[in-house]
């Protein structure tokens, strides 16, 4: 018997309020033009104060239950990912547990930034294979807006992000069509660890949080864009190339693509390097910006419900991000 991981349910939610670049002008030395040109974002979804990570999910957790059709108290296991947990600890997936009404289930927190939801499937994969849990709720959800540097010094990051949530119902597949998902490919390289990061708060500290850090306006994002960029471009078609090949398949099987939203450029960059058309490559950041670890789950969702992903597709999901790490998953849809 073949069992795989088949994703049978997914959803997304934004907050309402959405930012424009125009918007962000007022706030920093930036531009409308600059900001598409550079990224193609053209505007992003921000919370309003008192909203975290966790309510963003719990409304994407709720749409992906409901486009499963399955009742919520027969979910087993839920994964959580995030870089912008509602505290510091616990993670939000125990309070997803909670706010959604099934406390009780096991609840995992997953950190591993844009390719937070490729490792949380991955997991998920491997409890279905296995077949320790049978109906496992995956949220990836982000709230960044409220940690952003919006001064002259911070508009690198600040124009870059926004906030969302995207969940997944996944379950096991028996049957031998041929669907399900057929790999997952993880990478980490900590040796760029401070490329992309926020190393302030820090336990290093003492005490942890102090007024030095907020003077400095040191608790922020910190990245160096050029060489994120770089590596990002190469690595995601690496990580395509190597999950195609896992499964003795080519860039042509390709029916959709879907990289991380962190730059169309980027994405268009991916597309180049694999050869394949863009009408195949999804491409949302003009109207998410960055939402890190939803971005793929989010893109996702959005083809399922305009209908651009059939049964029987092929769909390549690639990832690239903070750590570094990176991934991919190939799924027969
Ligand atoms: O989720 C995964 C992680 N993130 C990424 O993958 C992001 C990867 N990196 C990038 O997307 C790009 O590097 C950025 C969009 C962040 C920057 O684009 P760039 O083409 O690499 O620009 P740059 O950093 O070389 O900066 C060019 C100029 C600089 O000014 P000078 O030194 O030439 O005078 C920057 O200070 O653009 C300036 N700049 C801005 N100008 C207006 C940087 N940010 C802004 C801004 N508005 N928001």
């Amino acid at each position: 018997m073949n069992r795989r991981t088949i994703i049978t349910g997914t959803g997304h939610y934004v907050p309402p309020r959405i930012v424009t670049n125009f918007d962000l002008e007022k706030l920093m030395s930036t531009s409308d033009e600059w900001i598409q040109q550079r990224t193609g974002i053209k505007t992003r979804h921000h919370v309003e104060p008192g909203v975290g990570s966790s309510d963003l999910g719990v409304e994407a957790a709720a749409r992906a239950i409901a486009a499963a059709g399955i009742d919520k108290s027969s979910i087993d296991f839920l994964i959580a990912a995030t870089v912008s947990p509602d505290y510091t600890f616990p993670g939000i997936g125990v309070q997803i547990g909670a706010k959604l009404g099934i406390p009780g289930i096991g609840a995992l927190d997953v950190r591993n930034q844009c390719t937070g939801f490729i490792y949380g499937l991955s997991i998920a994969d491997q409890y279905i294979r296995t077949g320790m849990y049978k109906r496992i709720l995956l949220v990836a959800s982000e709230v960044q807006s409220t940690n952003l540097n919006y001064s002259d010094d911070g508009r690198d990051t600040a124009v870059l992000f926004g906030d969302g949530a995207a969940a997944v119902i996944c379950e096991p597949h028996e049957a031998e069509d041929g669907r399900g998902l057929l790999s997952t490919h993880l990478w980490a390289d900590g040796r760029f660890v401070e490329t992309l990061w926020q190393p302030y708060p820090t336990v290093k500290d003492k005490p942890y949080v102090n007024q030095a850090v907020i003077d400095n306006k040191l608790a922020f994002p910190r990245m160096d864009g050029k060489k994120v960029f770089v590596n990002a471009s190469e690595r995601m078609p690496e990580a395509v190339m190597t999950g195609l090949t896992a499964n003795g398949l080519t860039v042509a099987d390709i029916d959709l693509l879907i990289p991380h939203q962190a730059n169309d450029r980027i994405s268009q960059m991916v597309a180049k390097k694999l050869q394949i058309p863009l009408e195949k490559v999804v491409r949302n950041i003009d109207r998410y910006g960055n939402t890190t670890a939803a971005s793929i789950p989010l893109a996702l969702d959005e083809c399922v419900l305009e209908g651009r992903v059939k049964p029987g597709d092929l769909v390549v999901l690639a990832s690239f991000g903070s750590g570094f790490t990176w991934a991919s998953a190939v799924l027969r849809w």
